[in-house]
């Protein structure tokens, strides 16, 4: 397994234990930063971001394919809506906590969404933070191939300059794939990295205020009843510790790396 699927699996159970709901995405603050910088204010911005991408949903539209569905926090969510949703995940761990979760008439599809090979069409696709898994082109012919009407896709993108040359993930890239599907037009594309920014202020908090000290009064006091054994554990894993306790920076980091956009595509008239 590699280390972002087993992260991923990590944050899902954290978020299901936590939370109750068990969103994968950020936290979505339109105010700003919270007053209180605690795991509950972040497992409300997860349902505002939820509220966020269900206020897109075009009216009229009934079937929706959930790409990258997560533990189908999502998904429950929309189908106690009344929406018809199928699933799709690769990762076997987060498929089973969707299943067990979502009623039994909510497909819950294993594969990648290049691979993905069904028989039927949605009225829509939604990328809920999973776009970014996914090669652009490719998934743009696949939603071509899978929604009649519209996708929702809210994630990040690599800014310009940032590494992304390689892997061609950014947001031009996408803008200029579209542009070559004259079949589809941008609905809606708004920039809302700044609403998304509190997420990684709680997260820095929440580490560098409680975990990074509590973990080392842990060592200290490791060190002191058991030596030998903390020694062992030391020469195993001392230095990801000691840098799991070095003060982290992930707002000023993220946004200069990353831009989070609100996108909804909506096909043009066949
Ligand atoms: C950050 S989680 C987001 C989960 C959920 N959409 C949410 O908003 O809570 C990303 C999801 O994308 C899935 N994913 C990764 N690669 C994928 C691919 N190639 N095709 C479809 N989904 C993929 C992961 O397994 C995971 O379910």
């Amino acid at each position: 397994m590699k280390l972002k699927e087993f992260q991923l699996d990590f944050e899902a159970m954290l978020s299901e234990a936590v939370y109750g709901h068990g969103f994968l995405h950020y936290g979505y603050w339109p105010g700003g930063r919270p007053e209180t910088p605690s795991a509950r204010a972040l497992g409300e911005a997860q349902q505002a971001w939820f509220d966020r991408m269900r206020a897109e949903i075009p009216a009229g539209v009934e079937t929706i394919l959930d790409v990258g569905s997560g533990t189908g926090a999502n998904a429950l969510a929309l189908t106690r809506e009344g929406f018809r949703v199928e699933c799709l995940s690769p990762s076997a761990q987060l498929n089973a906590m969707a299943r067990a979760k979502l009623p039994e008439s909510v497909p819950v599809h294993e594969t990648g969404f290049e691979t993905l090979d069904l028989p039927r069409r949605f009225d829509l696709c939604l990328f809920g933070e999973s776009f970014h898994y996914i090669q652009q082109g490719p998934a743009l012919d696949q939603i071509d191939r899978y929604a009649t009407r519209a996708a929702i896709i809210f994630d990040y993108f690599r800014r310009r300059g940032e590494g992304a040359e390689g892997r061609r993930q950014t947001h031009a890239a996408f803008l200029a794939e579209l542009e070559a599907r004259p079949g589809w037009r941008l609905a809606l594309d708004e920039d809302v990295t700044e609403a998304i920014l509190p997420t990684f202020h709680v997260l820095d908090h929440i580490k560098n205020a409680h975990l990074a000290p509590f973990l080392k009064r842990f060592r200290t006091e490791f060190r002191r009843g058991r030596p030998v054994l903390s020694r062992i554990v030391e020469t195993a894993i001392g230095r990801r510790l000691d840098k799991f306790q070095r003060p982290s920076a992930r707002e000023e980091t993220f946004g200069k790396t990353y831009e989070y956009r609100l996108i909804r595509l909506e096909r043009v008239a066949p």
